[in-house]
């Protein structure tokens, strides 16, 4: 069998040549993995989030490496303030503005019962609020001025199935992609259009020392959850992000495009329980089944 090579990329050189994209929690993670590889086809970027010294790091990192350039931002995308302001700053430096990804996010586990009203209201804001901010600001700004835009909002699988033990983030989530659905209709008519991925496991420092603390990684073999036995590697992700940010991708819109490894459809299917059969066993199992009659 060939080996699969999870790690190339896949859009052709120069792709994202001349566009402007804004990446919201840019400076790590999966939105930095997203960011290089714009960046490698030829994007302009902006990494927008709290940490401003993050944000240097990873700019100065991605353009010495594809030579083009990257405006690091600080901003809070929970304060419509800042988002305005992010957006002046983004057009002085750059003009205009083709791609929104909103990628920035909050999280931690916790049994809801001990949350404060405050903990909850920290993740919706980052999340939800974070979200329909950039939105907002921009698309007020793209109407104004007649240009075509594309945003790619990141949700979880979470968001349609819900989730214990993430119920801030779940209900945030489910707001984001209530959103994309909705705008991909509404504002169609201004050449914006709107899609959402939903990651599944894709191992980042930020996700998983909040949500598998401590043991709980060695403790829950996360990669047993996957029908593909793994979990994603970034550069999957940014493969499928650049194809939705790009013009390949113009007559995608309102779409929530799943990278999981079947992972939440594993959870789901009444008798996918049945993986755990021994192929041996299904000559005795077929046996008993033929053998029933009547009702
Ligand atoms: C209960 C908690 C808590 C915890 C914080 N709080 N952590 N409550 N359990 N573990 C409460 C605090 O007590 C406080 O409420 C309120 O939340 C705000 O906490 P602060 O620490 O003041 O907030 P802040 O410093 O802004 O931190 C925000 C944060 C932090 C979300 C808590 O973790 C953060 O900045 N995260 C950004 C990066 C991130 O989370 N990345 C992971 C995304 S992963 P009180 O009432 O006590 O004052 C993701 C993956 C999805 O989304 C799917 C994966 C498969
Ligand atoms: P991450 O590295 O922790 O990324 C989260 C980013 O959000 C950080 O860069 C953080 O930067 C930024 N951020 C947080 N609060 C902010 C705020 N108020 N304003 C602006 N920026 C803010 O985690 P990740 O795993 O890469 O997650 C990226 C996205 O993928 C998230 O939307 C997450 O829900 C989604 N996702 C991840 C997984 C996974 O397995 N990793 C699975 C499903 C979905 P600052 O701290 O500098 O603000």
């Amino acid at each position: 069998m060939l080996e699969q090579n999870y790690n190339s990329s896949m859009l052709k050189e120069g792709s994202l040549t001349d566009k402007v994209i804004l990446i919201t929690g840019g400076g790590t993670g999966l939105g930095k993995a997203m960011g290089k590889y714009f960046s490698e086809l030829g994007a302009k970027l902006i990494i927008a989030s709290r940490k401003l010294d993050v944000l240097q790091k990873t700019a100065e990192e991605i353009s010495a490496a594809t030579k083009n350039e990257v405006f690091p931002a600080a901003c809070d995308v929970s304060d419509y303030k800042q988002v305005e302001e992010l957006l002046k700053a983004s057009m002085e430096r750059f003009g205009k503005i083709d791609v929104l990804v909103n990628n920035a996010a909050g999280n931690f586990i916790s049994p809801t019962e001990r949350l404060s009203n405050k903990a909850f209201d920290i993740i919706i804001n980052i999340v939800l609020k974070g979200t329909y901010n950039c939105i907002l600001a921009f698309g007020k700004h793209w109407i104004k001025n007649k240009q075509k835009a594309t945003v790619l909002n990141i949700v979880t699988t979470y968001a349609w199935t819900g989730s214990a033990f993430v119920v801030p983030s779940a209900a945030a989530k489910a707001g984001v992609l209530a959103i994309t659905r909705s705008l991909a209709v509404e504002w169609a008519k201004y050449g914006i259009r709107f899609n959402t991925i939903a990651p599944g496991l894709f191992p980042t420092k930020g996700a998983w020392e909040r949500l598998l603390p401590g043991d709980l990684q060695n403790k829950f073999n996360l990669k047993r959850k996957v029908p593909l036995q793994r979990v994603g590697e970034h550069q999957e992700l940014a493969n499928l992000a650049a194809y939705l940010v790009s013009d390949f991708s113009s007559f995608i819109n309102g779409e929530v495009v799943t990278i999981d490894g079947g992972e939440w459809l594993n959870g789901a299917g009444q008798f996918n329980i049945l993986q755990a059969v021994p192929q041996e066993q299904w000559d005795k199992i077929e046996k008993i089944v033929r053998s029933v009659k009547g009702s």
